[in-house]
C-alpha cells in the first residue's frame, strides 16, 4: 500500500465518522450558531465538534502530521505531511437543512495534496483520492465531462461572507451568464470540486478560499482530469480557483479575463 492510500483512508475514516456524528446531530439535536467574520458567516457546535473528533483521531492515527482547521485547529508536525481540515463545508446549507455540505479533509506534503476525503453524507456520497491513483466516489471512479464548448458548458461558483466584497465578482459572473448554459451556486467549494470531478459541473471558479476548502476537492478533481489553476492559468491557491476538463481550460481563462473589470 502506497503513503498516498494510506492517507485516503485516514481521510475517508475520519471524515465518515465527523460527518455521520453531524448529520445525526443536525436531525435530532437544536443548533447552537454564533456568527464569525460577518453576521452571514455562522459556525455550529457541529463545527466544532467535527474538527475535534477529526484532530483527535489524527493524533492517534499520524501523531506526527501538522494539522490546520477551519475552527482553530493549529498543530506542528515533524512528518512532513500537513492536513488541512474544514469540518463542515457549506455551514450555510447544513443550517438550512439543504443537503450539499460536506466534511473535507485533504493532506500536503511537499509535491502538493497528496490525498484526501469529501464526505456529503446527506447526499450519502465519499469522494475520495490518493495522487496518481485515480478518484471515486463511494466505489465509482470519477471522470471529469471533457467539453470545450462554453456556450453548453454548467458553471458553478461561489461568493464571499464579506457581502461588501462581493462586487467585482458579483460583475464578473453577470457578464458569463449571458455566455454559458447556466450557473450554479451549490453553497460548498469542496462539494463544487468533486462535482466538477463527477462531470456534473462543467467549470468551478471562486476567489477567497482557505486552504481547507481546496486541498481535498483540488486533488479529486485533479484524479479526475481536471485542470485546476488559478484564473490566469498559472498554480492554483486558495485566493483564486479555476476547476474545469482541460478542454475547457483556456477558453475559461480567456472568459474570465474578459469578464472582470480591470
Ligand atoms: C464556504 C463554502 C462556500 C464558499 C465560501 C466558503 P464554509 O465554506 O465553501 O461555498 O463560497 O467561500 O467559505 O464557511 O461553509 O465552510
Ligand atoms: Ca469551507
Ligand atoms: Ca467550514
Amino acid at each position: 500500500m502506497t503513503l498516498a492510500s494510506e492517507l485516503r483512508d485516514v481521510a475517508i475514516s475520519l471524515a465518515r465518522e465527523a460527518g455521520d456524528m453531524a448529520l445525526h446531530g443536525r436531525k435530532t439535536g437544536t443548533l447552537t450558531l454564533k456568527t464569525k467574520s460577518s453576521p452571514v458567516d455562522m459556525v455550529t457546535q457541529f463545527d466544532k465538534a467535527s474538527e475535534d473528533l477529526i484532530t483527535k483521531g489524527l493524533a492517534q492515527l499520524r501523531p506526527h502530521d501538522a494539522i490546520v482547521g477551519e475552527e482553530g485547529a493549529d498543530t506542528k508536525g515533524t512528518s512532513g505531511i500537513t492536513w488541512h481540515i474544514d469540518p463542515i463545508d457549506g455551514t450555510t446549507n447544513f443550517m438550512y437543512d439543504l443537503p450539499t455540505w460536506a466534511v473535507s479533509i485533504g493532506a500536503v506534503d511537499e509535491h502538493g495534496p497528496i490525498a484526501g476525503a469529501v464526505y456529503a453524507p446527506a447526499l450519502g456520497e465519499m469522494f475520495s483520492a490518493a495522487r496518481d491513483e485515480g478518484a471515486h466516489v463511494n466505489d465509482t471512479p470519477l471522470a471529469v465531462h471533457r467539453t470545450n464548448d462554453l456556450s453548453t458548458a454548467l458553471l458553478a461558483t461561489g461568493f464571499s461572507y464579506d457581502v461588501n466584497g462581493r462586487g467585482p465578482h458579483t460583475q464578473r459572473v453577470a457578464r458569463m451568464l449571458m455566455h454559458v448554459r447556466d450557473l450554479r451556486r451549490m453553497g460548498a467549494a469542496a462539494i463544487d470540486l468533486c462535482f466538477v470531478a463527477a462531470g456534473r459541473l462543467d467549470a468551478y471558479f471562486e476567489e477567497g478560499l482557505n486552504s481547507w476548502d481546496l486541498v481535498a476537492g483540488q486533488l479529486i478533481a485533479t484524479e479526475a482530469g481536471a485542470v485546476v489553476t488559478n484564473f490566469a492559468g498559472e498554480a492554483v491557491t486558495p485566493s483564486q480557483v479555476l476547476a474545469c476538463s482541460p478542454e475547457l481550460h483556456a477558453t475559461m481563462v480567456r472568459f474570465i479575463r474578459e469578464s472582470s473589470y480591470e
